[in-house]
Parts: C-alpha cells; structure tokens; sequence
C-alpha cells in the first residue's frame, strides 16, 4: 500500500495545524494542503479535499486539537467559550457522516471532564485524545477487513460503491479492507468499482486505489450495475456507510440503494462495512438520518470541459441516501458481522 494512502490525514509537526492530502485532485495529483484557520478545516471537509465518515471523524479531531493549540494561551473562560465554537464550526462542515459529531463530541466530553485543568493541560490532552482516535481507526479497518474477508473465497468478483478505501479511513478501509487484505495474502478478487456520479469518487478514488495496490479492477457507470450482477460477475456487493440507524437503516452515497435494490433482484448478498462510531443509535430509522444536498453546479458542470445541461435547470443533488435494513445482508464492525435483526444485533455492540 503505497505509503501516503495510510498518513493522508495528519497533525503538523508544529501542532498547531493539520495536513490533509487534497483528495479533489487525485487522481492526477498528490498534493497536500497545510490547514490552520477554522474555515479552511471547515471548508476542506465540506468541499471533500478531506472525505469519507472515518476519515472526516479523524481530521475533525485533529482539527480541534490543532486549534486549541494555537489558543492555549487564553484565559481558561476564553478559551472553553472559543473551544465550543470552533467544534459547531468544524460540526456544521457535512451533516450525514456521524462521525464528524463523534469525533468532536468526544474531545468535548473530555475538555469538560477535566474540569478546571489549564488550557494548556486541555489542549495536550485533546491531541492525545486524536491519535488515539486516528490509532483506533487503523485496528478498527483491520478488525472489519478479517471480519469481511470471511465473506469472500479466492476468485469472487465484488461490486463497490463510492470510495471506502484507505483514503476514506486510516488504512485498508471498510469495503475495500477485505479485498485489499485478501489480496495482500495472495488472493484473486474482481472489483467493479461504481464511478460514483457527480463527484466521481469510485473512479478518481476507489479505481485508483485498487490499481496502486495491485487489485483487478474494472471501472462502470453507475447504471451498467445491473449488467454486471445480471452475467454473474459479482458474488457479493461491499459498500461503506455514512450512518447506521438503530433499525439498520444505513445512509451512504448517493446511489448505494438503488445497488442494493438490484441485488435483491438478483440474489447477490448485499453487505454494508463499517465501525462502530459510524452506527447511531439516537436515530430510529433512516427517516432521521438528516441528507446533505449539495451544489447543484456538481451535476450540471464540474468535471466537463463545458456545461452539459441548461444554464438554471432545476437539479435535484443529494449526496446520501438510505438503504432500507430489508436489503442489507449483514453489517460488518470491527466487533464482528451483524445480522437482522438489527435493532437487537446492533445494540447488542454497545452492551
Ligand atoms: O461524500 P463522501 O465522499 O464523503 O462519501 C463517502 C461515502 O459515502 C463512503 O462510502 C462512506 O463515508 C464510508 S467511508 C469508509
């Protein structure tokens, strides 16, 4: 695995910024950006320079710890006042992956628990607290990955959604984890690797990804899916995930329903992947999953040497949507693969 797909997202060596590798230029560029300013976090995660639930989950948390580095030299009302300001600026960046409001509730729930410690005191402690989140992330792919590899056999063919690959995480990633260590002990798979309209992130990502590390994949609009499971080339569908509802409920890229859908039709396993801190179970159902939209600019122009539709026609982007728990064969954790029914296999993880 080349070596920056593991340390794309980091803390400064001054400790007081965050250096992302800018993922809107792969694949033609491996360019990293220097993040100091609140707004720039902000904006690198809400214009997916920085982008997947796990990966947005450590970059926030490391963002905060950045930023209560640069102001440890507040008076401590100051700076827990500042504190809780910058986490609902970073907070606000996307609203569906769970893990940004994971990461930055958790370095809160600590800021507060030390009570009338310096800020200085709080801001070391916050850093330990996004490494360790960033530490755990690295187990927690490894964990899924020999979790979901017992879901494969040498040769199988797997269609993809989206990018849940190393650059969405820490390492190995969730959907891609299993395929990638698999591959790393010699096994053979097929990936179909869905582009991912309008952001492109299977192909620029996902297609990217396999290739540098060796795995046989084939890139396909999203609507050549059912082509692929109708001449029986996949044996199972691995997809990540944004937000689990407490029902099983799962929101992830825009499209991964409709994969679902066609997986029924066809009688191929339908598998979500992802850790723990991305399954919310203050959400019922997927009705409660809130839904970024986003620049309707992103299906009319972006990535075409001209507008391919009408200046002003009306778009309709969605960046999420949910997939009913009725279709999901099993949620793979890093605590092991759960299976319906999931309002008592998914509490069962918190027990
Ligand atoms: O908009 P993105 O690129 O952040 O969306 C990413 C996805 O939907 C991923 O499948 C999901 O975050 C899981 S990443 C392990």
């Amino acid at each position: 695995m080349p070596e920056y797909l593991s340390g794309h997202v980091h803390l400064g060596d001054d400790l007081t910024s965050v250096v992302i590798l800018d993922q809107t230029l792969l694949p033609s560029r491996a360019e990293y950006l220097t993040l100091r300013a609140p707004e720039e976090m902000a904006e690198a995660i809400r214009l997916l320079r920085v982008r997947g639930a796990p990966a947005i989950g450590i970059c926030a948390g490391y963002c905060l710890a950045a930023l209560a580095e640069q102001r440890k030299a507040l008076p401590p009302d100051q700076f827990r006042v500042e504190l809780h300001r910058l986490a609902q600026c970073l907070g606000s960046a996307r609203p569906t992956a769970v893990n940004l409001s994971w990461a930055l509730n958790r370095l809160g729930l600590l800021a507060h628990a030390m009570g009338a410690a310096s800020p200085a005191q709080i801001a070391a402690a916050l850093r330990e607290e996004a490494l360790s989140i960033h530490r755990e992330d690295i187990a927690m792919c490894r964990a899924i990955s020999e979790h979901g590899l017992t879901l494969l056999k040498d040769g199988d063919g797997v269609l993809t959604h989206c990018n849940a690959g190393p650059l969405a995480t820490s390492q190995y990633g969730t959907a891609l984890g299993p395929i990638l260590l698999g591959h790393e002990r010699g096994m053979n798979f097929r990936v179909f690797a869905d582009e991912t309209r309008p952001l492109l992130q299977g192909a620029r990502l996902t297609a990217y990804e396999l290739d540098q590390a060796g795995v046989d994949v084939t890139l396909i609009c999203d609507n050549m899916a059912s082509m692929v499971m109708k001449n029986g080339w996949v044996s199972a569908c691995f997809v990540g995930c944004d937000r689990v509802a407490a029902n099983g409920d799962t929101a992830n890229k825009i499209g991964t329903s409709g994969v679902a859908i066609l997986a029924r039709h066809y009688g191929i396993p339908f598998y979500v992947l992802g850790p723990t801190s991305t399954i919310d179970l203050g959400c019922p159902t997927g009705d409660d999953i809130p839904i970024e939209l986003r620049d309707p600019e992103e299906i009319r122009s972006k990535f075409y040497a001209q507008p391919m539709a009408p200046a002003g026609v009306k778009c309709y982007n969605p960046a999420f949507d949910v997939t009913d728990h009725s279709l999901i064969s099993g949620i793979v954790t890093e605590k092991g693969i759960c299976r319906p029914p999931y309002r008592q296999s998914l509490a069962a993880l918190f027990q």
